[in-house]
């Protein structure tokens, strides 16, 4: 080529959480059955959607106007219906126009970022949903800017760590949080969500957060919304129905715009992102029309409530398999759908392995292992497990953090299989622990 193409951000563009999927699919072809605990798609893990809301679906099927484009901003009904939801609860109230609907988060979190000057910075946590910190990293053309979520409590944010990064960084000009959180499963506690509210008053930031997760709690948690915590800062929610109702495959989730017109900056910024997807016309129409429908139907609440109980007690069989594996920082979970467990330091080494009876299986892992690069302590681990149990997870270490670990998640719905699967991978940690 005449010049090189690719810009220097585009090598933090990587999916570790995919990439898994490929060594996973190599091992099935071969014939070894495969324990999908790294997927977070519920209809993948065998989630029937109920009756009611597929009945929903297929009668906007049968409405001609379901196969049009929508206004750019998203259709006026659903943005309506929105708003009335957030400004039910106290905090800051949107109006119609302070929604902008994207092609799923996934549209959205790619868009966010990109108009952000490139010396300039959001951070967010590490562990990281590798979404956001891949997109925020390859606009900057630099590793991500990161504050820690501490494992040693509860896996919440440290507070000091963010506010010292913010001080002494004056490129820094946005907070991303996630709650509830993936990777971690953990909720941001209300004190500590009014504290980050607090930091980014005083240095004259703008917050984002990512609340695809904020109706899946269980087990006593609640998540509350930036909307509920944000007084007067200027900030914006990305909310979704890829994981509540739960439809990933209808790409659809949108912005909620908070204080726009406080900050002049900002409110560029808001415009910029509504003139970005009035460039591209539109996002689908279809889930957009299906929204107001299923949400406000009788059946929506108590359905969710139900998936969620599910969901809180998977993450207590969960906790009463590993958290008694002396070696592991084990945290329970109290929203999303997902478990980041780590090895305590030192206990991971290079020489470390599993039994690999099926020979095919065994040329796989050692060639996954045997490139020029060294591989990180926790995929060797996660390597080991999948050729020789099957359980696929996915390392820690792609997801922007320097703990060594997997994440798992908490879909599975045949309890009974549940039960074998976290089974055999406390015995396979125990094993790979002791094998050097
Ligand atoms: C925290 C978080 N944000 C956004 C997304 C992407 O959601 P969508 O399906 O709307 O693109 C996910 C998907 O797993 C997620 O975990």
């Amino acid at each position: 080529m005449r010049q090189r193409i690719l810009s220097e951000g585009a090598k933090e563009l990587s999916y570790e959480i995919r990439e898994i999927v490929k060594k996973a699919d190599a091992l099935k072809k071969i014939g070894k059955e495969i324990y999908w605990e790294n997927i977070g798609d519920p209809i993948q893990k065998n989630n029937e959607v109920p009756v009611w809301m597929k009945e929903i679906v297929s009668n906007l099927v049968l409405d001609n106007k379901s196969y049009a484009y929508c206004p750019s901003k998203g259709i006026l009904e659903t943005r309506q219906f929105l708003a009335e939801l957030n400004n039910k609860r106290a905090g800051a109230q949107l109006s119609p126009e302070d929604i902008l609907f994207f092609n799923g988060l996934g549209d959205a979190i790619a868009k966010v970022y990109q108009f952000i000057n490139s010396g300039l910075r959001v951070i967010g946590p590490s562990p990281a949903y590798s979404t956001h910190s891949s997109a925020e990293a390859a606009h900057a053309h630099s590793d991500p800017i990161t504050y820690k979520l501490d494992p040693d409590n509860h896996w919440y944010p440290d507070l000091d760590d963010l506010y010292n990064k913010v001080k002494y960084n004056p490129n820094i000009i946005g907070i991303l949080i996630i709650n509830p959180d993936n990777p971690t499963g953990m909720v941001y506690p209300l004190e500590t969500m009014k504290r980050i509210v607090e930091i980014a008053k005083e240095f004259n930031l703008f917050l984002i957060s990512d609340e695809i997760y904020l109706n899946i709690t269980y087990n006593g948690a609640h998540a509350y919304s930036l909307a509920e915590v944000i007084g007067d800062v200027p900030g914006l929610a990305m909310k979704g129905i890829s994981k509540e109702l739960p439809w990933p495959g209808s790409r659809c989730g949108w912005m909620e715009f908070y204080n726009r017109k406080k900050d002049v900056e900002f409110d560029r910024f808001c415009s910029a992102l509504e003139n970005a997807k009035m460039i591209e016309v539109c996002s689908t129409t279809l889930p957009q029309m299906a929204i107001p429908r299923i949400m406000s139907d009788p059946r929506f609440w108590p359905y969710r409530t139900e998936m969620n109980n599910k969901i809180g007690r998977r993450s207590k069989i969960i906790a009463g398999i590993l958290g008694v594996v002396p070696e592991l920082r084990f945290n329970e979970t109290y929203g999303a759908f997902y478990n980041t467990i780590i090895f305590k330091e030192g206990v991971l080494n290079e020489r470390q392995h599993l039994k690999v009876e099926d020979p095919k299986a065994k040329a796989l892992v050692e060639s996954w292992l045997d490139g020029n690069e060294k591989v990180d302590s926790d995929k060797r681990f996660v390597y080991y497990l999948l050729a020789s149990t099957g359980i696929c997870v996915v390392p820690i270490s792609s997801f922007c953090s320097d703990l060594r670990g997997f994440r798992v998640t908490l879909l599975e719905e045949n309890e009974e299989l549940l039960q074998k699967t976290f089974t055999r991978l406390r015995e396979a940690i125990q094993e790979y622990l002791k094998s050097a």
